[in-house]
């Protein structure tokens, strides 16, 4: 019987330190916990991310510092508001927060776990990593498939001139023009082929997929701060995803099955010199060891997906967003054109090799995205592990969300931090290449954008031809654009840009 009583007395001491030591424990959590504003039951700091949460939480910044705790429904969320903040997470805590955090709508047709965007850092993800800096986006490559790129800018200021010629002197919406030819060149460099036509109506099927992905990726949604609800999918976005995901990846598999089936014809091919994405990557052999020995059709079919879905809206909302800011500045505008007569000269086209002779349209570039980061808050990262981070204890899973649009606007790391002043890059050391804290648009640390070089071609290539070849102004004699923002996966203008173009004479 003693040894009966024995047990018992040690199960219930056993039972009564562990509580009060979870108790403890919680408690200094939470007393170590960065500051932020009080939130409601269930729903925690919801309510104040609002509609446009960079701005929302940037607003946190005066009242609880730059670094804030929320609690998005049950998500633990850490937010960091300032170039310092940003630095000390970047430089020292990188690893720790390796992981992306996603939401219910990527789960959809298993995108969550093969995603290099948003996937785990897995074996599978630092091959991807590796495919894209050695392969895609190394400068060989992006040198090789220069001609692509001006092919699609050729189509675009033709589709242009064109709405011209049918006598288009209420102005054209740019976005239904730049976006096709983005969405198009992003398609020959993965593909090797055109995937919308802007003189059709309707738009290719996948465009509209693509569009319907974003929407969904970017939709704040119930299940995913209340987790017990998922079953439901309360909005319906879950059952929108799986159709329109599934849409996209059955279009692109179609095009990577018949690839794989011309190779097998015509075993040449893939050794011959031009080769796209999808050829790169139907060679890639790896070891076996610590990455795959081959990909399989769908991830590559997912991995030229999201070629789309991380390149088009991006490029081309960064060029509407400069063009806005050149037609508000009329000075602004004035100056580029004359850098460019002078450099390109009136007569001829701009072309790629120009874009290094050009500081005033790289400064205008910089500047765009500065006020104007497509993704404002990056990619939220994820704590793979309990971490301290600049004193606070940071739960694993939290959520992490740097927002480089209030960074960007942070007058203790800028002067005038909400003018559009171009001039503050030229000769300055500052760059988006990720190790100047104060600039993030393109992210920094290992998740760091990979597009990057690819990007800093198209950006300036595209929009610089669109301002050498036509002079631009506002409709109807307007002194101002609605610059009113909207929020999807990124963030873009609610109301597109329309603009009048005039033909130069050359
Ligand atoms: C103006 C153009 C672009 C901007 C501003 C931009 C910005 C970003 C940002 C902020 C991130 C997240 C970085 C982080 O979490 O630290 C990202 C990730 C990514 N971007 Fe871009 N991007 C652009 C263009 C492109 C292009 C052209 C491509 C490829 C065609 C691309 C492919 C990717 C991919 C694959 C990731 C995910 C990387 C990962 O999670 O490991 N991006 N981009």
């Amino acid at each position: 019987m003693e040894w009966k009583n024995y047990v018992f007395w040690s199960a219930v001491i056993s039972l009564i330190s562990l509580v009060w030591h979870l108790r403890r424990k919680s408690s200094y959590r939470r007393s170590k916990l960065p500051p932020g504003p009080k939130g409601w039951p269930v729903f925690g700091n919801l309510f104040d991310l609002g509609s446009l949460p960079h701005r929302s939480l940037e607003a946190l910044r005066q009242q609880y510092g730059p670094v804030v705790w929320l609690k998005l429904g049950f998500v633990n969320t850490l937010v960091l508001l300032s170039a310092g903040e940003a630095e000390e997470f970047f430089k020292n805590h990188d690893l720790s927060f390796l992981d992306r955090f996603t939401n219910d709508s990527m789960r959809s047709h298993d995108y969550d776990k093969i995603s290099i965007a948003f996937g785990p850092c897995s074996t599978y993800w630092r091959t991807l990593r590796r495919v894209c800096t050695s392969e895609l986006f190394a400068n060989k490559r992006i040198n090789d498939t220069m001609l692509i790129r001006q092919k699609s800018v050729d189509e675009l200021l033709s589709w242009i001139d064109n709405e011209l010629e049918k006598g288009a002197s209420s102005g054209v919406v740019l976005r239904q023009f730049v976006f096709p030819a983005l969405f198009n060149m992003i398609g020959n460099l993965t593909l090797s082929r055109d995937l919308v036509d802007p003189q059709s109506k309707i738009s290719s099927e996948f465009c509209t997929a693509m569009d319907s992905v974003h929407e969904c990726v970017g939709r704040p949604n119930i299940s995913d701060l209340l987790p017990w609800l998922r079953k439901l999918d309360l909005q319906g976005i879950r059952r929108k995803m799986d159709r329109s995901l599934g849409k996209a990846i059955e279009i692109i598999l179609k095009f990577v099955e018949e690839r794989v089936e011309q190779r097998k014809q015509n075993p040449n091919l893939s050794s011959e010199q031009k080769m796209d994405f999808l050829d790169v990557l139907l060679n890639y052999r790896g070891t076996g060891k610590d990455e795959p020995v081959t990909l399989s059709e769908y991830q590559v079919t997912v991995f030229l997906m999201e070629m789309f879905f991380a390149g088009t809206d991006s490029t081309s909302g960064t060029t509407e967003w400069a063009m806005c800011e050149l037609l508000l500045n009329p000075e602004k505008m004035k100056e580029v054109n004359a850098e460019l007569a002078r450099v390109v000269g009136a007569k001829k086209k701009l072309q790629e090799s120009d874009i290094d002779n050009l500081p005033y349209l790289q400064a205008i570039v910089n500047e765009t995205l500065r006020l104007h980061p497509p993704g404002p808050l990056l990619i939220p990262r994820k704590a793979v592990k309990d971490t301290n981070f600049m004193g606070y204890s940071i739960p694993k899973d939290t959520q992490v969300m740097v927002n480089c649009w209030a960074i960007g606007r942070d007058e203790d790391s800028w002067d005038d931090a909400s003018s559009f002043k171009p001039e503050r890059f030229l000769d300055s050391y500052i760059n988006y290449k990720g190790q100047n804290y104060e600039f993030l648009p393109f992210g920094s640390g290992r998740r760091m954008c990979p597009g990057l070089p690819l990007a800093h071609r198209i950006v300036p290539l595209v929009l610089g031809s669109l301002l050498h070849h036509f002079d631009w102004e506002l409709c109807d004699g307007a002194k101002s654009i609605d610059m009113r923002e909207t929020m999807g996966a990124g963030v873009k203008l609610l109301d597109p840009l329309q603009a009048i173009p005039k033909r130069k004479t050359m």
